[in-house]
């Protein structure tokens, strides 16, 4: 291999995975700065992003009017903590309650925090309004569920990776397959306070549920007294074609898990919605968080809800959408086996007999798309909602050439 040495990429990946826990094992691409669809590399390269930070990029990198909130709240107040009220609080509170048609909003930071969150209010609201025995709540989740890496989380995940060694788990899981009601129904007893489902499994590889399952869930969950909650963190705010991944079905959950896009790709910014009859259920004291709700991510996040009001960006993944599926869909039997879209979310299977997903994403950023693979052959492209067609045609453009070999 010839190594350029005025390339400053080798040096760079040499130092991050001399300095930290390998932990993730990212593409040996160095980016120095971006925007819109678009990332530079410490070397001047230029890719196109076809992944979108997992979402949390939906509007894109360094969308103007989220910079222009972020700055100008940079000059004014960045932290209070929740002990004090600070002015942007209320009204992004109510902007996001009023996007996801709910009462209330509770802010947090991270994904994993909100599914925590929503984890403590339904057992909470299991205990003191549906009158379960204390201690014997439980919550039925689906297998291939991916909900973030927290210790209570990973106890019902079925990733072995994301599990193994990290016990003693947290008890009061329920694991069924994702997409068969009747297994769902099945294990729903007296003791279920929710159950909490992805309305499309992202990490799984953007597995889509069948149809008639979500409203499934929703009707027997209305029937049984239980809280559907549904984790939209990489599914919603626009990724699909529509502000929620449940829309599509017409499905209402009883709680809304937010992340990832609600930071507008600048800060970590995420939220339960749901109604009082439900989030009131938690008092002074019984949870929190020093960062959730702070100025700073009020400010961006109202930004992202008033940009995500105006439809244009539902409209645009689910117009764009079609074109990336027709692109998609036309390499089925040219080196794809299976290809699941819904907006500007795609789950893409490559023939194993070809090459890994790993190998796909490496040809692919050598490229100029940057893209990543979930499990084995199985690849995911999610990319900035203000991707153009043409770049939609790059992309696929580029696929169909690695592809070919
Ligand atoms: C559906 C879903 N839930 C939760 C999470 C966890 O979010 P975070 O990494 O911000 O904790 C993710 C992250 O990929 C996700 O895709």
């Amino acid at each position: 291999m010839i190594v350029d040495d005025k390339l400053r990429t080798p040096g760079a990946v040499r130092d991050a995975e001399r300095w930290t826990a390998h932990n993730y094992h990212p593409l040996p691409v160095v980016i120095s700065s971006a925007e819109g669809a678009w990332l530079t590399d410490v070397d001047g390269r230029r890719y196109l992003d076809c992944l979108a930070g997992y979402s949390a990029l939906n509007f894109g990198h360094r969308h103007p009017q989220l910079i222009a909130a972020a700055h100008a709240q940079l000059d004014r107040l960045t932290l209070t903590s929740r002990a004090f009220i600070h002015d942007q609080f209320a009204d992004f509170c109510r902007e996001l309650a009023e996007l996801c048609g709910k009462d209330l909003v509770l802010p947090m930071n991270t994904g994993a925090e909100a599914v925590e969150t929503g984890i403590k209010v339904a057992r909470k609201w299991g205990y003191q309004v549906k009158g379960v025995a204390a201690g014997q709540a439980n919550i039925v989740v689906a297998e291939g569920n991916f909900h973030g890496r927290t210790t209570t989380i990973v106890s019902f995940s079925t990733d072995e990776d994301a599990r193994a060694d990290f016990g003693p788990y947290t008890p009061g899981f329920t694991v069924v397959p994702y997409g068969d009601l009747a297994a769902l129904t099945a294990a729903i007893d007296e003791n279920t306070v929710a159950v909490l489902l992805e309305p499309i499994q992202g990490e799984q590889g953007v597995v889509v549920p069948p149809e008639g399952y979500l409203p499934g869930v929703r009707q027997v969950c209305t029937e049984r007294n239980v809280l559907f909650i549904a984790d939209e963190i990489q599914s919603g705010l626009g990724r699909t074609g529509a502000t929620f991944a449940c829309d599509h079905e017409g499905v209402v959950p009883d709680m809304y898990l937010l992340g990832k896009a609600l930071g507008g790709g600048i800060v970590p910014v995420s939220a339960v919605a749901a109604n009082a009859d439900v989030l009131g259920v938690l008092k002074p004291g019984q949870h929190g968080s020093t960062f959730g709700g702070n100025p700073l991510a009020c400010a961006v996040a109202i930004e992202v809800v008033r940009l995500l009001a105006t439809g244009e960006f539902q409209r645009r993944s689910a117009e764009l959408g079609e074109r990336l599926r027709a692109g998609l869909e036309g390499l089925l039997g040219k080196g794809l086996v299976g290809v699941r879209v819904r907006g500007l979310w795609a789950g893409l299977d490559i023939d194993p007999a070809l090459m890994s997903g790993r190998e796909a994403c490496e040809r692919l950023a050598a490229r100029g798309v940057l893209a990543k693979d979930t499990h084995g052959s199985t690849i995911r492209l999610a990319p900035p909602l203000v991707i153009t067609e043409e770049e939609i045609d790059l992309a696929v453009t580029q696929l169909a050439e690695v592809l070919a070999g």
